[in-house]
């Protein structure tokens, strides 16, 4: 272990190395080619990046362009819900669905439908319904909406926001929910007669933290669907964010405890209200998150600039008002690029373990390895965790034969790294640190190595950001 003193011994004798240490971060060329887009670096690990659209907008040419070179998945934010889509019973109005749908496929993206069956923006006639009858006529529209856009949906939300907020672990009190506690298994079992090809989500928002009443009453409806075999894919987090509601610390062990019950998750309406560095720092521990989980699939930002968002006067999203990236949205890039687990999107049996905190086991990725040139992958994992520090290791992971490796550690402000072991340390700057082998560093392709490190957190719980390069 290299303890404080050290460090700061190696930092007065490093003087010199210190501007060679910086140069080799300027110099360092990416092993793997680091997406340039939200969409090509998510990617690199198997996992979409996503927008959504008003189609309202779709003829302004700067929000067009920043959605098309982007992302790759796309959600209607209004356009596919129960208003919009049957304004009169059993008259069903596609045109706006599908303009927006038309443009994602034509640009080569996918789409999100959104949503099914929803105590929200129901229609004037659903409004006022209840009983047997509303029941029918949820599931006709349901069946309606699934069995026009077949073939076409990566994933529904078939029900949305249907449990309670607060302490309650109830369901949300709603006409819906009034026609009977199964009303959403019902729900299910139509759209996946409909398009038994989409994968089918329940989706909802304030179900980030673990111990929430609201988050332990959707795991246990999940739990319990999947024991009964009612069809459900995936889960959809909403993630909206702001200081009343906040990132949770532990993020991954919400996504990781709903993937073990066997459904892939996914981040669904990400925003989070701020600017600059704070901003920053919680899309970085957001995206982290996810890539930490390998069924989390995939990532939508709700709307493009934060001009277009719901919540605009809280400029929460990753391009300000006239299209400029923000700070937030290199935070995001650079995450993406960073790499975590491959996503494995496909079903896998599974083994139900949740637990209150984070499994701190290495999640070495499967990339493809490419040919030529050295490459390695390097992966962060959280290990214990303390009040005021907590510790991380890095793997690392040949991709093709190497002779040695590099790699890059940048902690968040206010944390600073008080120790280390497995390796050998140089600190460019107060929130880098560059780790080199113990030894020479070859490995042959596929082969690992880890590193540790300990960082006070100052009540910064976001993860370092780690790369490597290879030679
Ligand atoms: O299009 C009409 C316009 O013609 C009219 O002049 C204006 C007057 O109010 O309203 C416009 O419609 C608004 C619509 O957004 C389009 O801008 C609606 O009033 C407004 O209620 C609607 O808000 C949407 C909201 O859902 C409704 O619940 C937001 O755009 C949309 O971002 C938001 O999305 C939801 C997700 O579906 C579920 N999760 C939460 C998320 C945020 O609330």
């Amino acid at each position: 272990m290299t303890t404080p003193r050290q460090r700061n011994r190696a930092r007065l004798l490093g003087a010199g190395s210190l501007v060679a240490a910086t140069l080799a971060v300027a110099l360092a060329v990416p092993a793997q080619a680091a997406g340039s887009t939200l969409q090509a670096a998510a990617a690199g690990s198997g996992r979409y990046f996503g927008t959504a659209i008003a189609g309202s907008r779709l003829n302004d040419g700067t929000y067009s362009g920043i959605a098309n070179r982007e992302f790759n998945m796309i959600t209607a934010e209004n356009e596919m819900k129960a208003d919009a889509t049957e304004p009169n019973q059993n008259q069903f109005n596609f045109s706006s669905g599908d303009q927006i749908l038309n443009w994602a496929t034509s640009n080569g993206k996918k789409v999100r439908g959104h949503a099914l069956a929803w105590y929200s923006q129901q229609p004037g006639w659903m409004q006022n319904m209840s009983g047997s009858a509303l029941r029918s006529a949820m599931l006709n529209h349901v069946t309606q909406v699934a069995t026009h856009y077949k073939g076409k949906i990566y994933a529904w939300d078939v029900v949305n926001e249907a449990f309670a907020d607060g302490s309650s672990g109830a369901r949300r009190d709603s006409n819906l929910q009034r026609t009977g506690n199964d009303w959403i298994e019902a729900a299910f079992k139509a759209a996946r007669a409909a398009d038994p090809n989409a994968k089918l989500c329940y989706n909802d928002y304030n179900t980030d933290k673990w111990t929430d009443a609201k988050t332990q009453a959707v795991y246990n409806m999940v739990k319990d669907f999947k024991s009964r075999g009612v069809p459900i894919d995936c889960v959809g987090f909403q993630a909206h964010f702001n200081s009343q509601s906040p990132v949770p610390s532990n993020y991954d062990t919400t996504l990781r405890n709903f993937a073990n019950l066997g459904v892939d998750v996914q981040i669904t309406e990400l925003d989070i209200e701020g600017s600059g560095s704070n901003q920053a720092q919680q899309f970085q521990g957001v995206v982290q998150a996810c890539l930490s989980v390998a069924r989390c699939t995939g990532i939508t930002v709700w709307g493009v600039r934060d001009s277009d968002s719901w919540r605009a006067s809280g400029t929460p999203l990753l391009f300000d008002s006239s299209g400029n990236k923000k700070a937030a949205y290199t935070s995001v890039l650079n995450a993406l690029n960073a790499g975590g687990t491959t996503s494995t999107p496909d079903p896998t049996s599974t083994s139900p373990n949740p637990t209150g905190t984070a499994t701190p086991t290495p999640t070495p990725t499967t990339t493809t390895p490419p040919s030529g040139n050295p490459s390695c992958t390097a992966t962060y994992s959280e290990g214990e965790k303390w009040s005021d520090r907590f510790n991380g290791t890095v793997t690392i992971r040949a991709n093709t034969n190497i002779s040695s490796w590099t790699s890059y550690v940048t902690v968040n402000y206010p944390q600073r790294i008080i120790a280390t072991w497995n390796g050998s340390p140089t600190w460019p700057s107060s929130n880098v640190m560059v780790m080199k082998p113990n030894g020479n560093g070859a490995l042959s392709a596929g082969q690992t190595v880890s590193f540790g490190f300990t960082v006070m957190h100052g009540g910064n719980w976001t993860w370092p950001g780690v790369t490597c390069t290879a030679s």
